[in-house]
């Protein structure tokens, strides 16, 4: 199910998935079975999803996008420093999106002019396709083969490249969006693919003042609202689904115990849902949720024991100057 797209191919326009099955269906059937219903966030980022996400970004409340970019706006060359650029890679960027922060990396590295090329993967063909068009026309000359995969793919994808030194970015605080022992999986499988001479730049939202972080998952002009709201709008397009998108709403709390911001959808009254393409129908009772999304704020500590119980070293670690926000340069520690 894993397509490559070179920029080469940016003449015949945009990529296509080989399979139209993107894994919706079976993950609108598997979560609206069960008890309490889930949806999975990866599905968030359709075309209108994607922008509406590009609004939240641009939010008061939304702090983990310029924490980030504060990082590594100010602190890029000594993160590449550190990766050492000297010698040739691949840039693996994890659920890239539109590689925003990505592309503070990417100008610093065409300007020394490194040996490297960049392999965007992402689950959303739609922000493949803007993420391509936009790289070919900043950086004509960069080489790019972006993967439309999940994550799990991705995996597969660096465990059949092993001949060249691989720099591996999941930015954004991406990881949290597993809850945690998926987290610790994932960490020890990417783990796995990795040679000594690779790095794993981690970018990770840390705790801080609960309300604070409530805020920027439920914000005053309701955009949050509308992007958690318009997965219902895809599975109504894409699956031929009747949601009435009127009698959900969203809702977001803060877990201060655990780290986890969770969010929901709430159904308003009692309702039935068809689904065309899965030929079934879903009951709702009133005020029942559904599990849209999880967002785990980590502690320093524990990112650390959980990077060296997966045979990683801690290198360096990159904070904003609230300590909000932190990438974390992982290195594999050699078996
Ligand atoms: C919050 S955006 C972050 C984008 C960018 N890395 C950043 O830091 O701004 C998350 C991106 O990850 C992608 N994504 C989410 N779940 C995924 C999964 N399981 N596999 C691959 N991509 C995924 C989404 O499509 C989206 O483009």
């Amino acid at each position: 199910m894993m397509t490559h797209v070179t920029q080469s191919s940016l003449t015949n326009l945009l990529p296509t998935r080989v399979s139209d099955d993107n894994g919706l269906a079976q993950d609108v059937m598997q979560g609206l079975s069960q008890t309490p219903k889930k949806l999975s966030s990866r599905f968030f980022y359709d075309a209108k999803g994607s922008q509406l996400f590009q609004q939240i970004m641009e939010l008061p409340e939304y702090y983990l996008t310029k924490l980030e970019h504060q990082i590594l706006s100010q602190q890029r060359k000594e993160i590449l420093y550190s990766i050492d650029i000297q010698k040739p890679f691949q840039l693996v960027d994890l659920g890239a999106g539109d590689a925003y922060k990505t592309k503070l990396l990417l100008s610093e590295l065409m300007a020394s002019k490194a040996d490297f090329s960049y392999v965007p993967l992402d689950i959303s063909d739609d922000q493949l396709n803007l993420l391509l068009e936009d790289m070919h026309h900043r950086w004509p000359t960069l080489l790019v083969q972006a993967l439309a995969a999940e994550y799990f793919q991705g995996l597969e994808w660096l465990n059949q490249n092993q001949r060249q030194r691989k720099v591996v970015l999941f930015l954004g605080s991406n990881i949290g969006n597993f809850d945690l022992p998926d987290a610790k999986n994932f960490l020890c499988a990417l783990r796995e693919t990795l040679n000594p001479e690779d790095a794993f730049l981690l970018g990770l939202d840390l705790r801080k003042d609960p309300e604070k972080i409530r805020r920027a998952y439920d914000d005053a002009a309701g955009v949050t609202s509308a992007f958690n709201i318009n997965l219902l709008h895809r599975i109504n397009k894409e699956l031929k689904a009747d949601f009435d998108l009127d009698q959900f709403q969203h809702f977001a709390e803060y877990d201060p115990l655990e780290g986890t911001m969770r969010s929901f959808l709430i159904s308003k009254k009692a309702q039935e849902v068809h689904i065309g393409t899965l030929n079934q129908t879903f009951h709702f009772d009133a005020w029942e949720a559904i599990h849209t999304e999880n967002s785990y704020k980590f502690s320093l500590k524990q990112v650390e024991e959980m990077a060296h119980s997966c045979g990683f070293k801690v290198q360096d670690v990159f904070t904003d100057k609230t300590h909000g926000f932190a990438d974390v340069l992982l290195r594999p520690v050699s078996n």
